[in-house]
């Protein structure tokens, strides 16, 4: 696989600047860098060093470009389903920034627009991509923890300085803007749940016009049963403290701790002495997840997650806002996936 060949436009230049290091840092090329703020293009352009003739204010000046070969969408929510699909219909595959949409009309547009590109769509659901999380996923998939029967992640973060208008739109609950990161990582450890059921609460953020605490039990298949905590107003550091709850082991993980605890009972069914796991901190690995793009658009193998994956996330996230709003279960409805 020839990584050299990959030519890349990253539009949208503030969280896109670590799509710039991610795809340098895996050898691919920038071919162009695109944003509609003049100062930010400016900036990002000085910053890694690219061609005055490869800046472009306005993304619809790359979709004729032959030898643009993927694009990263990595501007307000709102816009990943015009640009996606703008980019997949010229025939570059692209990576789009989470949460791949806001609404379900907008994810299944963005279905529809790969199915008929023939490219791929990747949803940057980079959480996959932590180290902490990589080596819990292998820990469930070999068998460590015996099989999980609760699942819980929480998304807290202070919005405090981080709400603009794009963030204050109501379509961009906090459940769906950061909370589809925990719901993203409980779906990839545990499955598809069936079933959730939330609270929310709103007391820390007046500027913004939804809740800005919410807490979901969900039900997956089988036993386990899980648990979402996402909070943009609190009072703390940044976390996604995560732990796995299995018949034969408990992990306790964090995107943020540069150790993991891993509890395994032995042969007589006692959690012995808890192994301390060394992890490298990265929660934003964007090397890792250009490195999984690139890989599977250049082999033509499917990338990690694509449109449908993506939108099954959007699908919970949106179940949960429903389910705190009317107090009622909700099942999500995969069906159109
Ligand atoms: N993966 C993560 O952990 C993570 C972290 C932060 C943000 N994000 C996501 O990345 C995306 C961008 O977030 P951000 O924090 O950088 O937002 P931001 O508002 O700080 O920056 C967005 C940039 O896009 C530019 N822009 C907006 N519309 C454009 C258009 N039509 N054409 C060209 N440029 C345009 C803006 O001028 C701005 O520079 C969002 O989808 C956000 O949810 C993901």
């Amino acid at each position: 696989m020839n990584r050299q060949a990959l030519n890349v436009a990253v539009i949208g230049l503030q969280f896109g600047m670590a799509h710039i290091e991610g795809a340098m840092g895996c050898g691919a090329e920038i071919a162009a860098i695109c944003d509609c703020n003049e100062e930010h293009l400016r900036a990002a352009g000085d910053r890694y060093g690219i061609a005055e003739g490869k800046r472009y204010s306005d993304p619809r000046g790359l979709l004729g470009r032959d030898d643009i070969d993927a694009a990263v969408i990595a501007v307000p929510d709102q816009r990943h389903r015009e640009l996606s699909c703008a980019f997949l219909g010229a025939g570059k595959h692209v990576l789009c920034e989470k949460p791949m949409a806001l609404t379900r009309e907008d994810t299944a547009a963005m279905i529809r627009a790969a199915d008929s590109s023939g490219r791929q769509l990747m949803v940057g659901q980079i959480c996959r991509f932590t180290p902490a999380f990589e080596k819990a996923k292998e820990l469930v998939e070999n068998g460590v923890l015996g099989d999980l029967y609760f699942v819980e992640s929480e998304y807290a973060h202070d919005y405090m300085k981080l709400v603009d208008n794009w963030r204050a739109d109501p379509l961009r609950h906090g459940v769906i803007g950061g909370g589809c990161h925990a719901v993203d990582l409980l779906r990839w450890l545990a499955g598809d749940p069936r079933e959730v059921f939330a609270y929310g609460t709103h007391r820390l953020l007046p500027q913004v016009p939804y809740d800005d605490a919410t807490v979901a039990v969900m039900k997956f298949d089988g036993e386990t049963m899980g648990k979402v905590f996402v909070s943009t107003g609190c009072k703390r550091d940044y976390t996604m403290r995560t732990v796995l709850y299995g018949t034969r082991g408990t992990l306790i993980c964090d995107n943020t701790s540069p150790t993991m605890t891993l509890f395994t009972a032995g042969e007589d069914g006692m959690a012995h002495e808890p192994e301390i796991i060394d992890v490298e901190v990265n929660n934003h690995n964007a090397v890792r997840e250009f490195e999984a793009f690139a890989a599977a658009v250049q082999s033509g193998k499917p990338v990690p997650t694509d449109a449908r994956e993506g939108a099954r996330t959007v699908e919970v996230c949106l179940s949960i806002i429903e389910s705190a709003k009317t107090g009622k279960p909700v099942r999500p409805d995969y069906g159109a996936f």
